[in-house]
């Protein structure tokens, strides 16, 4: 028997880590740094910043960052995610197709230096994503 607990989601808690994270950016180019805080249903938060680089294509975002160690540490199941940057900005297209991926429906936490801006599932931040069931 599969059992499915609901993992509470403390915005807080997961907004501080996106904080944290974030002064750990390496943005020397654009010096716009972003942290990413991703709760899994396991509980565990697993965080992200971007990491830019000379040849600016090779940049990554703060959010992929977290999403990929996430899925590399063997979580795949996504309850929310908390990002800040120095305005609210709000994750770029790819990031928004990489959620949806993986959690289409889970709360993306929009939050500045100081509080959280807004709340959006991923579903409307990117409206008729290219899902899996596309693939046939
Ligand atoms: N960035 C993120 O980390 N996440 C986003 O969703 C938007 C943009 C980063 C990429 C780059 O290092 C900097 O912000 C400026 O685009």
């Amino acid at each position: 028997m599969s059992q499915k607990t609901t993992t509470v989601i403390n915005r807080d808690a997961l907004v501080e880590a996106a904080r944290q994270v974030r002064e750990r950016a390496y943005a020397p180019y654009s010096k716009y740094k972003v942290g990413a805080a991703l709760l899994t249903q396991d509980g565990s938060i697993i965080t992200g910043c971007n990491v830019e680089n000379a040849a600016y294509p090779a940049c990554i975002c703060a959010e992929r960052v977290a999403i990929t160690r996430a899925i590399s540490e063997g979580k795949r199941e996504f309850v929310a995610i908390a990002v800040v940057t120095s305005n609210g900005g709000t994750p770029c297209g790819i990031c928004r197709q990489v959620m949806a991926e993986f959690a289409p429906s889970m709360p993306v936490i929009i939050a500045d230096e100081k509080k959280i801006v807004a709340e959006y599932p991923v579903s409307d931040l990117l409206p008729h994503y290219f899902s899996p069931e596309d693939l046939v």
